[in-house]
């Protein structure tokens, strides 16, 4: 037997038990005669004493950090406890040691507070595992698998893998591609997500499905995107959109409860993707803050039924906003007394590239009545102190105003937004709240292709009442300036999202399951008979044998855990990601292969300049 306890495992109670331990060396403390060895594993760690007679043996032969030990000894009571530490109550005198392996020295210390950056910390992976913060984040981890599993499991869905080796399916991203040697010259590819085969499992009459899968998807990298990352994949058959939001509330909430003991009590808000939208700028909005945005003009566009307050700004001989598609203010609370230095800065953070606005108009509610501005030039005090009430603005706040460009304006202000709610503290990391968003648009303008692309993915529903719409209406946009303006742009999708402090955690729909209504989606995406036969042959097919009406949802399992353990970062809750760049830089992946797996798969490598 290599140990009758683990590091963690020994209290006070355990006193006067031979035990044996086994090991790695955390740390060595030498006080004459004798020795303090940290000794841990997964479990936590235990102090060694190593008295006189065993300690002469260690002058020989002396430990080094991590080197791997089993030692066996008597449990005794410390004389100097570390109320820190489950086990400080205790230490073992030991009485013989095993070197089991030697380490070399690690390239960076194995602790907590690292030394080691992050390259190397990712270059040499199994020892960042072994620190305590690592771990946690993966039993983090294995704690949501384990109650996403308990609660689908109660509620009947089944697991079922599906290949990855499979045909493209189009979840928006490029697709990672396998060469096939038996099949000289053709390729698989990786599944971007198992949404075609978990429709064909409904249409096979398996009406719950789940699997805690890996997707791949070649596309840019960010703090919250994997190339490679796993999903929570459900879906379900005989369902409408009500359905599937009780379904997934409930395992959220038991998901918090269980890994986070949070009674998620509270109503899950629904927004619409438009409300979204106009209230906080974006599709995934941190609602743990209200500052909400105020609009200034009525977007003659996809928002349908908004009240605008075009009144307060309009025709004041101040161009810019009176040109302006669009012009938004924001209530900073508490603001009002920020310096010119202040207010220069964040003219300046919007200007950076990456918000690219032109610049920030101010309105400092001073008091009262009492309003100070950047453009008191061409608005009196009494329309001042309208914008500001209208922004829901107190005495003491900050208004600030961003006009142009629609989408980029009310992208713009979400980010300022988000930026100034960081800086005020109002995005709590131990705060959670929920939403879901609702009724996307259909479609997504693709620039570089001047077409329609679907937003969600090709077998996303039309809202009923709006088919008639993507029928009756030519998809081809002659005026790409205005795309916005064209029918398609106002069709939505019976297709929702849940976020989670602002992060998209999870996004599904409720699908097409005829076969003429998915046809005539695939044309509107402009695939021609041809197309939709060689891409998408197998599921229009399998739709003419009785497919029910289904719809389901896929959360991101890496992101949730990454939010849940207070992180934005899903590389710290995969065991092996990649880098930013793709690269496992452990593996050194990826790398050319042998010229004989070229030859054995009849192709030849040439890289264009
Ligand atoms: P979607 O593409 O929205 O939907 O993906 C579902 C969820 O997966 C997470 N996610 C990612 N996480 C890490 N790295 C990535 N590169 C990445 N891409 C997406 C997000 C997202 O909400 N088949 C549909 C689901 C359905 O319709 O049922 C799908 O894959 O949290």
């Amino acid at each position: 037997m290599y140990r009758t306890h683990t590091c963690g495992a020994l209290r006070l109670e355990d006193k006067g038990k031979k035990v044996v331990l086994a090991g790695w060396v955390q740390t060595i403390r030498k006080y004459g005669a004798i020795t303090f060895v940290d000794l841990r594993d997964r479990y936590g760690i235990t102090q060694l004493l190593f008295g006189e007679q065993v300690n002469a043996a260690l002058e020989a032969n002396p430990l080094g950090r991590e080197f791997v030990l089993q030692v066996s000894g008597e449990v005794i009571e410390r004389s100097n406890k570390n109320p820190q530490l489950a086990t400080g109550d205790i230490e073992i005198d030991v009485q013989s040691l095993t070197l089991l392996n030697k380490a070399a020295v690690p390239p960076f210390t194995i602790q907590d507070d690292t030394d080691g950056g992050d390259d190397l910390r990712m270059k040499y992976r199994f020892l960042d595992l072994r620190r305590a913060a690592v771990r946690r984040n993966l039993e983090l981890r294995y704690a949501v698998n384990r109650a996403a599993r308990t609660y689908l499991h109660s509620e009947q869905f089944m697991d079922i893998e599906t290949p990855f080796l499979i045909k493209s399916t189009p979840e928006g991203a490029r697709d990672f591609v396998v060469p096939s040697r038996m099949n000289p010259g053709q390729f698989y590819a990786l599944p971007q997500s198992p949404q075609t085969f978990k429709q064909l499992l409904m249409v096979s009459g398996y009406d719950r499905y789940y699997q805690i899968v890996k997707c791949f998807r070649d596309e840019d990298l960010r703090a919250d995107r994997q190339p490679e990352f796993t999903q929570i994949d459900c879906e379900m058959a005989f369902v409408e959109q009500e359905d599937i939001l009780l379904m997934f509330e409930g395992m959220i909430r038991y998901i918090f409860k269980e890994v986070k003991q949070i009674d998620y009590t509270a109503p899950i808000a629904r927004l619409s993707w438009e409300e979204a939208m106009w209230t906080y700028g974006n599709d995934k909005p941190d609602i743990r803050f209200a500052m909400p945005l105020l609009n200034l003009k009525k977007p003659d566009t996809v928002f349908t039924n908004k009240a605008d307050h075009r009144t307060l700004i309009d025709e004041a001989g101040f161009a810019i906003f009176d040109q302006a598609e669009t012009v938004l203010a924001l209530a900073v609370p508490g603001a009002a007394d920020y310096s010119r230095k202040q207010t220069d800065e964040l003219t300046e953070w919007v200007q950076r590239p990456q918000i690219g606005m032109k610049g920030l108009a101010y309105i400092k509610y001073l008091a009262a009545d009492n309003c100070k501005s950047s453009i008191d030039k061409f608005y009196t005090p009494e329309q001042l102190l309208s914008i500001a009430k209208a922004a829901h603005a107190q005495p003491g706040d900050l208004i600030l105003l961003l006009a142009g460009k629609e989408e980029r304006t009310r992208k713009a202000m979400s980010e300022l937004r988000l930026e100034l709610g960081q800086r005020l503290g109002l995005r709590k990391p131990d705060e959670f709240k929920l939403c879901w968003v609702l009724d996307f648009p259909l479609f997504e303008y693709d620039e570089e292709g001047n077409r329609w692309v679907a937003r969600h993915h090709p077998f996303t529903s039309p809202k009923p009442d709006q088919i008639e719409t993507m029928i009756g209406n030519d998809p081809v946009i002659a005026d790409a300036a205005n795309y916005l303006r064209h029918p398609y742009a106002r069709i939505k999708a019976n297709a929702y999202d849940m976020v989670l402090n602002g992060n998209e955690i999870g996004g599904g729909s409720i699908r097409i399951y005829q076969r003429e209504l998915q046809e005539k989606m695939f044309a509107a995406l402009g695939m021609d008979k041809e197309e939709q036969q060689h891409k998408f042959g197998f599921l229009l097919g399998a739709f003419e044998y009785g497919a029910p009406p289904h719809g389901g949802i896929a959360f991101g399992f890496d992101r949730l855990c990454a939010i849940l353990g207070g992180s934005e970062s899903i590389r710290d809750f995969i065991a092996f990601p990649k880098n930013n760049a793709g690269r496992d830089v452990m593996l050194d992946a990826p790398a050319t292969i042998d010229e004989k797996q070229f030859e054995e798969l009849q192709i030849r490598l040439q890289l264009k300049k």
